[in-house]
């Protein structure tokens, strides 16, 4: 299994995504993609099935196919407990449904503050405007976090290079970025930085998240599984088009996170990691760039609010 240097730990590059894993089954998924060898699971708690995540997990470690410190589990605080003082409520909650003493990775989910206790706002009055919370406010509590030893590492995630600088300016550096990545957004400038300032990098939407609600779709959007390049590379090597860009996330060095309940593709995701591409491979793929964002942070801009394409990404 490949793995990527975190601090003295080394974490999987390829994981178990669960956002949009549906809690009546994804403790069935975990449960299998154990058994496949997967070693690294991503959760969050607004992904809503931390608990059932947790009774997979739970039900391996029990059954003795795998022991706790074999798995690298992440989780991400929602952005309704960026206040110092809901950070360590909201990590013990996230505990306490995955049913562990600690996570290995708990990631800020995003640049944007939310009033306690939000879900999701349904006017402006639910946000809280970034300079009333300042993000290295809520970083310097992940930090805490970590020294009281709830999470061996900490990190952030959806930052741009200018939030990370800040970051880096104003507390300890992030040890990792989980961001939307994939052949159509492929981040170079991030990426670099990331390299240069020892900051691991993981990719989330790999495959394109097909399976995002429908309002969450635009019409023209590009299909990363139905590239042309991906589609020619794949049928080279005899491998599918998702092994291909999970292959090239991982040839990059950077963790992967697919997102699967169907054994058979959590089976063939995890075989991604014998695919080797070459060179031209990459090259090839490298020309698809269309710096096209799925999750555009479009549902966290309203009219009034202090929320801006802009801000959000810049
Ligand atoms: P399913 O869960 O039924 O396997 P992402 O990881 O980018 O969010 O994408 C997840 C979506 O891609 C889900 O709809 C998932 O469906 C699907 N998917 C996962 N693995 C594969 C695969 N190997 N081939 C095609 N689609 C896949």
């Amino acid at each position: 299994m490949k793995t990527i240097q975190i601090g003295k730990d080394k974490m999987p590059l390829l994981g178990l995504g669960t956002w949009k894993s549906e809690p009546g089954i994804v403790e069935k998924a975990v449960e299998t993609a154990i058994k496949i060898g997967y070693r690294h699971i991503d959760c969050a708690a607004i992904y809503q099935n931390e608990k059932e995540v947790g009774k997979g997990i739970n039900k391996c470690i029990d059954e003795g196919i795998v022991r706790r410190e074999e798995l690298w589990v992440t989780s991400k605080l929602w952005n309704d407990s960026h206040k110092p003082e809901h950070v360590q409520g909201a990590l013990e909650k996230t505990l306490h449904d995955l049913g562990l003493d600690y996570l290995d990775l708990y990631l800020m989910h995003w640049p944007i503050a939310f009033k306690h206790g939000t879900t999701f706002p349904n006017s402006n009055s639910g946000f809280i405007p970034i300079d009333e919370i300042p993000l290295e406010v809520t970083w310097n509590k992940m930090y805490e976090m970590k020294e009281k030893g709830l999470t061996r590492h900490i990190g952030v995630s959806n930052f741009s290079v200018s939030k990370l600088k800040h970051l880096i300016q104003n507390g300890p550096k992030p040890e990792m970025d989980q961001v939307e990545m994939h052949v159509y957004l492929q981040q170079p400038e991030l990426v670099s930085f990331c390299k240069e300032n020892d900051i691991a990098m993981t990719a989330y939407s790999p495959l394109g998240s097909m399976d995002r609600p429908e309002d969450r779709k635009k019409a023209d959007e590009p299909i990363p599984l139905k590239n042309e390049v991906v589609l020619k590379i794949a049928e080279e090597l005899n491998a599918t088009p998702a092994q291909v860009l999970l292959a090239w996330q991982i040839e990059r060095g950077l963790a992967v996170i697919p997102k699967s309940t169907n054994e058979g593709r959590l089976k063939e995701n995890f075989e991604s990691q014998n695919l080797s591409l070459s060179e031209s491979h990459l090259d090839q793929l490298r020309k698809v760039d269309k710096n096209k964002r799925i999750i555009d942070g479009e549902i966290f801009v309203r009219e009034g609010n202090s929320y801006t394409l802009t801000s959000i990404w810049g």
